[in-house]
């Protein structure tokens, strides 16, 4: 399975710019089977009130971003995986889109609400999905999501062989977390980050890019760096996932002793 991440910096509040960005690049490259874009990177990140918010947000898979991405995939033949606001009768959701041949497969809603998102958005309250994206089995995870190793751990309990993970990092930590989360989990992993800063609320972001895909061993697969706007496109055997042997006596989940595992 051929990924490809697009490392970006979002203009805030022009989605149709953005969207005209994500549709340049990826239609300029054959062949890939699955595009990971980064978290909220059509509307941008920080919003100063909720009406901000409520304005830029949409419904999926009925609004314009979603129609647009939807007829992407279809041109370009390709899972696509994208970071965008939702809005729902319950609230605005910090959700990924997915996408693949022309068909929506569904949504993620972000469980684990980062900061300044808490005042806006609405967490998610659905266990994490598997989607079944050119036959491999794709989990998906947003951003801060990655500090809860709950998060991928239920994802490889679902048959992810492949975390998809868009994201608006800040932290540093992340990138070398993503490794440990391919080893404890052996699944491959793509975190796709966008560049840049937003200084929208007062107070200044600046994102750290650095998107990466990791093989199961905990290998970085190929990067990108702090501040580059690029495309990252690595080669992956999904099948790999799939053994979860240590190694005779040692199976990855097999061995869990969930019994002994606190549970709220
Ligand atoms: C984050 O979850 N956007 C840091």
């Amino acid at each position: 399975m051929k990924l490809g991440i697009y490392q970006f910096d979002p203009e805030w509040g022009k989605k149709k710019h953005n969207l005209a960005r994500i549709e340049e690049k990826l239609t300029n490259e054959d062949n890939v089977d699955l595009w990971i874009l980064p978290e909220l990177c059509t509307t941008g990140y920080q919003f100063t009130s909720q009406q901000e918010l409520n304005k830029l947000a949409e419904k999926f898979p009925a609004g314009f971003t979603s129609n647009h991405l939807q007829n992407l995939s279809s041109y370009i033949k390709a899972g696509i995986i994208i970071g965008a606001a939702e809005k729902t009768e319950h609230g605005i959701y910090n959700s990924a889109a997915i996408y693949e041949n022309g068909e929506y497969k569904g949504i993620y809603r972000k469980l684990h609400l980062y900061y300044e998102e808490n005042k806006y958005f609405t967490p998610g309250e659905a266990s994490p999905s598997v989607f079944e994206i050119k036959g491999v089995k794709v989990g998906v995870m947003i951003c801060f999501d990655w500090i809860f190793p709950e998060t991928a751990r239920t994802l490889a309990l679902k048959g992810a062989q492949l975390i998809a993970h868009p994201a608006n990092l800040v932290l540093p930590y992340c990138p070398h977390a993503m490794l440990i989360r391919s080893i404890e989990n052996k699944v491959f992993t793509a975190t796709a980050n966008r560049i840049g800063e937003e200084d929208r609320t007062g107070e200044r972001l600046q994102f750290i890019g650095n998107s990466q895909i990791t093989d199961v061993q905990g290998k970085r697969l190929g990067k990108l760096s702090r501040n580059e706007e690029n495309i990252l496109i690595v080669d992956i055997n999904p099948e790999k996932a799939l053994d979860k042997s240590i190694n005779q006596y040692n199976d990855l989940l097999g061995d869990r002793r969930s019994k002994f595992y606190y549970n709220e």
